[in-house]
């Protein structure tokens, strides 16, 4: 009876990869409860569910503020995210309460990379629009109307040249690549082995042929690709984010692409997620947009699912946590 009385309660806001609810079950430490869906769960019933919890485990479609915070109780010890990103958690009102986060990087780094990379050639190289050519009719002319401007010998910029950014670089030198130019608020020592050149933003976007934007959305970095960016890009440039929508004015990037300001674009993220699928970006030919599947390989959802697992026993335990978010 003493036993039980100890356990404590603990939220899964959407399914997980068994990997993690393996862990959390068997560990003895926890009663867990899920929302047993693939889908986010719907707003009114985060709310009831997250009542008493003393852990929470979520997702970055989870926006964990104030509200979420207030209805879940003084119980709340640890906040577990299964992600890298951490912008959809209201970390100082979460810090102000003595509460625990722990999240998922590193582990997803290669995927990412690797998928951002596979966005980077599909929107350059023209994959959608070739694919659509061939089911109607393999024209010769393709070659001459789908000819573009390739990674060889080019110029590209980096915006955030972290783990993820750093791993993109990684990959895109060996397709002959001539220059790695990137920004953020710091130089970076690892940059020297893909010769990544720190500049200002406002010599990154004019000098490059592929920008990749791979930063964290900060306050300062929410909108940073408006009207004003897009401007000052070459008309020939690609433009890939494979970091969050909100980097991104939405707007001002539909004028770039239809306007023929810039070649192309290609989308990992959004906002929102999913586009409504009546969204103008969805009418352009020029726009690649993917439903946000960087880290979507079964080993590193998997992975990804047992360090959250980990990091929600630490934080419940009092213990070290693999993972936890110290800023
Ligand atoms: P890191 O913390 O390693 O890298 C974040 C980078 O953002 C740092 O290099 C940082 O530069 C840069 N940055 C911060 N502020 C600015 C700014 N004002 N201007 C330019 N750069 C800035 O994180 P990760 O590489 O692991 O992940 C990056 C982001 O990718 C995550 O926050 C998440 O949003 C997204 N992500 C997306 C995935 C997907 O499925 N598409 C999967 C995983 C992550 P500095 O150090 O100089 O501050
Ligand atoms: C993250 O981890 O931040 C991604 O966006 C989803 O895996």
């Amino acid at each position: 009876m003493q036993a039980a009385e100890k356990i404590m309660k603990t939220f899964v806001t959407r399914r997980i990869p068994q990997e993690g609810m393996e862990i959390l079950s068997t560990a003895g430490v926890c009663e867990v409860s899920l929302w047993d869906s693939d889908e986010p769960i719907p707003r009114s019933e985060l709310l009831k569910r997250v009542q008493g919890a003393h852990g929470l485990l979520c997702m970055l479609s989870d926006k964990i503020d104030v509200e979420v915070l207030d209805a879940t109780g003084p119980n709340l010890k640890v906040i577990s995210t299964l992600s890298a990103g951490f912008d959809h958690l209201a970390l100082s009102e979460i810090k102000k309460r003595g509460i625990r986060v722990g999240y998922t990087p590193d582990v997803l780094t290669d995927a990412t990379a690797e998928l951002t990379v596979a966005l980077l050639l599909a929107t350059a190289r023209r994959l959608p629009e070739g694919v659509e050519e061939v089911k109607k009719s393999v024209s010769p002319s393709c070659l001459s109307s789908l000819a573009v401007w390739g990674l060889s010998g080019s110029t590209v910029g980096i915006i955030g040249l972290g783990r993820i950014g750093m791993a993109i670089a990684r990959r895109l030198m060996p397709f002959g690549v001539k220059k790695i130019l990137y920004s953020g608020r710091t130089a970076k020592t690892q940059a020297a082995e893909v010769n990544g050149e720190f500049v200002p933003l406002d010599t990154l976007v004019p000098e490059s042929d592929f920008i990749v934007v791979s930063c964290s959305l900060t306050p300062e970095t929410q909108g940073l690709c408006d009207k004003a960016f897009f401007s000052k890009m070459k008309n020939t440039a690609v433009f890939v984010n494979s970091s969050r929508g909100a980097v991104v004015n939405q707007e001002d990037l539909y004028e770039a692409l239809s306007s023929g300001q810039i070649a192309a674009a290609g989308l990992d993220v959004t906002t929102p997620e999913p586009l409504p699928t009546n969204h103008p970006l969805l009418t352009l030919k020029n726009c690649v947009v993917l439903p946000h599947i960087g880290s979507a390989t079964y080993s590193t959802r998997g992975v990804m699912s047992a360090l959250a697992a980990r990091n929600l026993l630490g934080g419940l335990q009092g213990t070290d946590m693999p993972s936890e978010l110290t800023i």
